[in-house]
């Protein structure tokens, strides 16, 4: 038994790099299957601390809540889960932090919807608060199109269809930009190119290396900070007119097509700075 836990419910390329990077920094570690995991409040783990790997986010999420009651820290601890895994969350703090986002509204019945974005005016952007890989991701060129959106959502009800969370179309080129976020630094950042507008890799954009400018930096670092995040990937868009955006921020981060492409060990920062946590508590 190690003093630190890797938790995951897939060995997806990512962990296996994650793994490697351990192994070879000599740490010992625990491989913790978060499927099979039972956790009670008065038993005792030798863990003091995890890094959270999980795919699904709502078990990842509730693995972290359950750990840290039994003393475990958590990269990233649960609250950070709670505002990144939220993008009106996140939204909420960047704008208290006075970081600059694509200008955001959000409605709450399908009527103020339609009303909201007739006043922000098309083309607009609509997403759900709770996702990833761009899916659902919507870009909403007239009223038509505004309609029934809003009418699918509302026909399939469900707490994820009752927000609606839209977006000024940011006007950026075919590009956007993944920056990551490691104990307060800035280690690396890609382009992500598609003729698509959706530029996820995970619908096919191609990842390409990103010199991490002193802006991007910046605006990366203070974003993390805004949700205190400790390992984190940002994502930023380049509006012509009023530069970098923050568009999310993702808490358990994918980074497998970004070290041969960055030159950077991210996998190896991540293990470094999770044996730097263990230290903190000795
Ligand atoms: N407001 C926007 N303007 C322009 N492009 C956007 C906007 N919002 C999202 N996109 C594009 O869609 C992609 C996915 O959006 P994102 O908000 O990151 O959701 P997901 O969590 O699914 O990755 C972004 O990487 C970006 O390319
Ligand atoms: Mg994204």
């Amino acid at each position: 038994m190690a003093e630190l836990a890797i938790i995951y419910d897939r060995i997806r390329p990512d962990e296996k790099m994650l793994f490697e990077a351990l192994d070879e920094l000599g740490v010992p570690y625990d491989k913790v299957y978060a499927p099979q995991l039972r956790v009670t409040f008065d038993q005792a783990v030798p863990w003091r601390v995890a890094l959270e790997r999980c795919v699904s986010q709502s078990r990842g999420h509730a693995v972290t809540r359950a750990l840290e009651g039994l003393g475990v820290r958590v990269i990233n601890p649960s609250h950070v889960i709670e505002l990144c895994g939220d993008k009106l969350a996140t939204n909420a703090r960047l704008a208290r932090a006075g970081l600059p986002t694509p200008r955001t509204g959000v409605a709450f019945d399908g009527e103020a919807a339609l009303q909201l974005i007739e006043e922000m005016g098309y083309p607009v952007v609509l997403k759900p608060t709770v996702g990833s890989w761009g899916r659902m991701v919507s870009k909403i060129n007239d009223r038509d199109a505004a309609e029934a959106i809003i009418e699918h959502k509302e026909v399939l009800g469900g707490p994820q269809h009752s927000v609606f969370y839209v977006q000024e179309l940011v006007k950026k080129p075919e590009r956007d930009i993944r920056a990551f976020v490691v104990d307060g630094v800035c280690i690396g950042a890609i382009y992500r190119t598609s003729e698509h507008w959706i530029t996820n890799t995970a619908r096919g954009a191609k990842a390409s290396r990103c010199e991490v400018t002193p802006e991007i930096a910046d605006l990366a670092v203070r974003a993390a900070q805004a949700v205190e995040g400790q390992i984190v990937a940002i994502d930023l868009v380049e509006d012509p007119e009023r530069g970098l955006l923050v568009i999310e921020i993702n808490h358990t981060m994918e980074f497998k097509n970004s070290v041969a492409t960055t030159g950077v060990n991210i996998p190896r920062l991540m293990g470094e700075f999770a044996i730097r946590q263990l230290e903190v508590r000795a």
